[in-house]
């Protein structure tokens, strides 16, 4: 089978693998005990967290591992809320975000929060100018994802920071489908929170880590618990996190030359579908995007249909987030570009990754072909 779905998740590399191994050998104590064995856990963490907090230019103090992607979202969301020094219950956000973060916005409706949902443009972008009228004297925060799980769009992050900023307004950027792939600079950008997950990255599932702006005062969810300053109580993963943090640092230091390969591909994909381009949509734009995420329609088939007919060819590619898979829902993001339910339903993604061959996306584009041929 051939695998096209990275963004979903990733294989381990062999050094995460290697490192995971290692570390649950050699550093299986609880980092918390204070006997020898203990200790040797805690310092392989702090180095961990030190590595990774150079990885986005933060300090050390200000990572937290997690789970993953939706703790890290959900915690930064609270985190923020209970930090902020400003009165209201006003949260700026798009319709774009992880089903984590949109689930998550409702429950705050429910206690009373106003979520305003901002329109995007049809490339799936953010503008500043629809950002900044929106923001009221009593909007606490912004969600913001930095890129899109389903069509690779990507936000001007930097920028949102300045002005959220500006205006004095903590600003959540979700980093779990960016991290690796395109620089992020904590420092410069002045974000408040981030996150990452280490399963995007070739590191294992169930690990990430949110970063919290050091400036903030940030109390504990859970007072009186040790493990990660309160943030995140429970004993902590350092085998995990060891492999997770060997993986981001194979990803980052390979990250140009792989979004290189990336462009190349996907041109390749394009190049070798040109002759039934007029059957199909491509909703990832060539400049706004990253080249890893191809979304796309073949018009009038149902991405579930064309999903399913890849795999029976042996392509596992999605319809989508992996976390809505099963309920039938027209893409959010679709829908939030501009599409009808119906071109919604279409949607249907293909996302490469470091074991992606020039042959497979041929192959996979003969599949395409084929689908095509016989349902029209
Ligand atoms: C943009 C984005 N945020 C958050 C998540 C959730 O991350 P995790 O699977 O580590 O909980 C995902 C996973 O698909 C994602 O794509």
């Amino acid at each position: 089978m051939i695998y096209l779905d990275y963004a979903a998740t990733t294989p381990m590399s062999e050094e995460a693998l290697e490192t995971f191994v290692t570390a649950s050998k050699n550093y299986y104590g609880n980092e918390r005990s204070l006997h020898d064995i203990g200790s040797k856990a805690s310092l392989l963490l702090e180095a961990c967290r030190k590595q990774l907090a150079n990885f986005i230019n933060a300090s050390p103090a200000s990572i937290y591992f997690t789970s993953g992607g939706t703790e890290s979202n959900l915690l930064a969301i609270q985190t923020l809320l209970k930090s902020t020094k400003k009165d209201g219950k006003h949260i700026l956000t798009t319709s774009l975000e992880h089903s984590s973060i949109g689930n998550y916005l409702q429950v705050l409706e429910e206690k009373g929060y106003e979520v305003t949902y901002l329109p995007v443009t049809n490339k799936g972008i953010i503008s500043l100018e629809t950002i900044e009228n929106a923001i009221r004297k009593d909007t606490v925060l912004g969600i913001f994802q930095h890129v899109n799980s389903e069509i690779g769009a990507v936000q001007p992050i930097n920028e949102i920071a300045n002005l959220f900023k500006s205006h004095n307004i903590l600003l959540h950027c979700d980093c779990v489908q960016s991290f690796g792939k395109i620089e992020i600079d904590v420092f410069k950008s002045e974000l408040s929170s981030i996150s990452i997950s280490s399963h995007k990255l070739y590191g294992p599932k169930g690990v990430g880590a949110l970063y919290l702006n050091p400036r903030l005062s940030c109390q504990p969810l859970y007072p009186g618990t040790s493990h990660e300053s309160g943030i995140r109580p429970g004993t902590v993963n350092v085998p995990a996190i060891a492999s997770f943090v060997t993986a981001a640092g194979h990803i980052i230091s390979n990250r140009n030359e792989d979004q290189d390969r990336y462009h190349s591909l996907k041109k390749i994909l394009k190049a070798h579908l040109h002759d039934v381009q007029h059957l199909l949509s491509f909703e990832s734009s060539d400049e706004d995007c990253i080249p890893n995420i191809i979304g796309m329609r073949i018009i009038g088939l149902e991405g579930q249909f064309v999903m399913l007919e890849c795999n029976r060819h042996q392509f596992a590619i999605s319809t989508g987030s992996a976390c809505a898979i099963g309920m039938q829902k027209p893409s959010e993001t679709m829908l939030a570009i501009g599409r009808n339910e119906h071109e919604a339903k279409q949607f249907f993604r293909i996302s490469i990754g470091k074991h992606t061959t020039e042959n497979d996306l041929i192959q996979l584009s003969n599949v395409l072909k084929l689908i095509i041929k016989q349902n029209y």
